[in-house]
């Protein structure tokens, strides 16, 4: 029988593109051991931009909610997204920290590791595999995650040859990241077909987004390709910018005569717990009508949604609102110069500015930012495609040449750990809340404060009894 099997993305993509991530452990501790019979592939309810989001707005610790999910899901895969060197975050952090962030989050319960760099520079993504084989052994999937985009040089074959390899790397799985929702079926199945005609026995994963309304028929073009895992939410946190809906995949694939391995009552049972939370979110406007919809633009301007509105923020903020078709004209010819990084974060924001910045002046390239400064430098990774070499002479200065070794390898020794745990001093209760304050110092210092501060409390005014 041909077979599929679905990663729930509603504690995870599902509620952060829909939402901003502000959905609280405590909201959703209830339904977690119905879904753990539900029979997914895995679910993704950790890392991405769940980390900060505890940390920032919902006076949690991530760590204790890993723990928390843990507990509640023994027989389900949990899944995380992981950003390389970035870790999660948009800065590059040294090796060691890398390596100490997915120890602890190994030993806290984390059976999948979605690992990506948003360049695809595979350099930015080793040292985590390395660290997933010797915290995780054979129990821990690591998955090599591919940023889907389309340029002149994002073509199938690349995205073979990339997926080759991550194969010879040690991935156990692919996964390509459409995280604009442009990918259509057409191409789908020209990826998917040529991805696993290239690493045979390897499961491929496709995660993408319905924002332009291409996801469903693109989900059904790779499951008939051979795709081995696709990312769902169930139903009513999917849609819009959310993933497509599990049970609406599931019931399609099921007549389709697929198995899929899902529970019909649990994925139903597990709708219907999360209808009245949405409900409670849309109502104190945490959950916005406009991020439900369905927006093409992307497919007509070749940029993500999230991108051109921000562009479009910041021309209005500096009365040049005029300049908007000239700003998007000239992203395509800014994105060709910086040899075309995908749409992604902070990439994304980088080239929209730049754009903008080129517009405004009226001299291209008058204005260039520290951050594409850096990139240029070399200090994201390799670009895609190579850089213009006008403009790296204009950066650079004649005669010089990015970086060609990734900005890490120089520092190996446990010294920003150490700087952290001073820094924190005796707030610091345990190794996670190190890697904590490094990934996010200022969030972590007031958690802890306030920790402190209710645990100070407890002790003078409890009488309950110490359980261990
Ligand atoms: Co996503």
């Amino acid at each position: 029988m041909k077979k599929v099997q679905f990663t729930e993305t509603v504690l995870r993509d599902g509620q952060q593109s829909l939402m901003a991530t502000r959905l609280p452990f405590s909201d959703y501790e209830e339904i977690l051991p119905i879904m753990d019979q539900a029979g997914y592939y895995s679910m993704e309810c950790w890392g991405g931009a769940t980390f900060d989001a505890c940390l920032r707005y919902l006076n949690e610790d991530p760590w204790e909610r890993l723990k928390k999910l843990r507990k509640s899901l023994p027989h389900t895969k949990i899944q995380m997204l992981f950003r390389g060197q970035n870790i999660l975050g948009y800065k590059h952090y040294h090796d060691d920290v890398v390596e100490k962030f997915l120890e602890l989050s190994i030993i806290n319960g984390v059976d999948v590791i979605r690992i990506f760099d948003a360049l695809n520079d595979f350099r930015n993504i080793r040292s985590s595999l390395e660290a997933v084989r010797k915290y995780g052994g054979d129990r821990v999937i690591a998955s090599g995650c591919m940023p889907y985009t389309q340029s002149p040089v994002h073509t199938v074959d690349k995205y073979v040859q990339m997926s080759k390899e991550l194969v010879s790397m040690g991935f156990d799985t692919i996964s390509i990241k459409d995280m604009a929702g442009v990918m259509s079926p057409y191409e789908a199945e020209h990826l998917i077909k040529g991805i696993k005609d290239a690493v045979g026995d390897v499961p491929v994963v496709l995660h993408t987004h319905c924002t332009t309304g291409m996801a469903y028929m693109t989900s059904i073009k790779a499951i008939e390709s051979g795709l081995d895992v696709l990312d769902t939410a169930t139903s009513c946190f999917s849609g819009g910018t959310a993933q497509p809906a599990t049970e609406t995949l599931f019931y399609a694939m099921r007549q389709y005569g697929y198995e899929t391995g899902l529970n019909e009552t649990a994925l139903n049972k597990v709708n219907d717990f999360f209808k009245p939370l949405k409900q409670k979110y849309i109502d104190n406007g945490v959950l916005l009508p406009k991020s439900m919809g369905t927006d093409a633009q992307a497919l007509v301007y070749k940029v993500p949604g999230g991108m051109l509105s921000n562009m479009m923020a910041n021309l209005i903020e500096m009365h040049a609102f005029d300049k908007f078709e000239a700003a998007l004209d000239e992203i395509p010819a800014v994105r060709k110069d910086l040899g075309y990084p995908p749409l992604v974060t902070p990439l994304s924001q980088m080239v929209g500015n730049q754009a903008v910045a080129n517009v405004i002046t009226g001299e291209r390239y008058k204005q260039v930012s520290k951050e594409v400064r850096n990139y240029i430098k070399g200090e994201y990774g390799i670009a895609p495609a190579p850089i213009s070499q006008e403009l790296q002479d204009k950066i650079l200065g004649v005669g010089n040449t990015p970086v060609d070794c990734r900005v890490e390898d120089s520092k190996r020794t446990g010294e920003d750990f150490r700087r952290a745990q001073d820094a924190l001093g005796d707030l610091c209760r345990c190794e996670e809340d190190v890697m904590s304050y490094i990934c996010y110092p200022n969030q972590t210092i007031s958690y802890l404060e306030a920790e402190k501060r209710k645990q100070e409390n407890v002790c003078t005014y409890s009488i309950e009894p110490i359980v261990n």
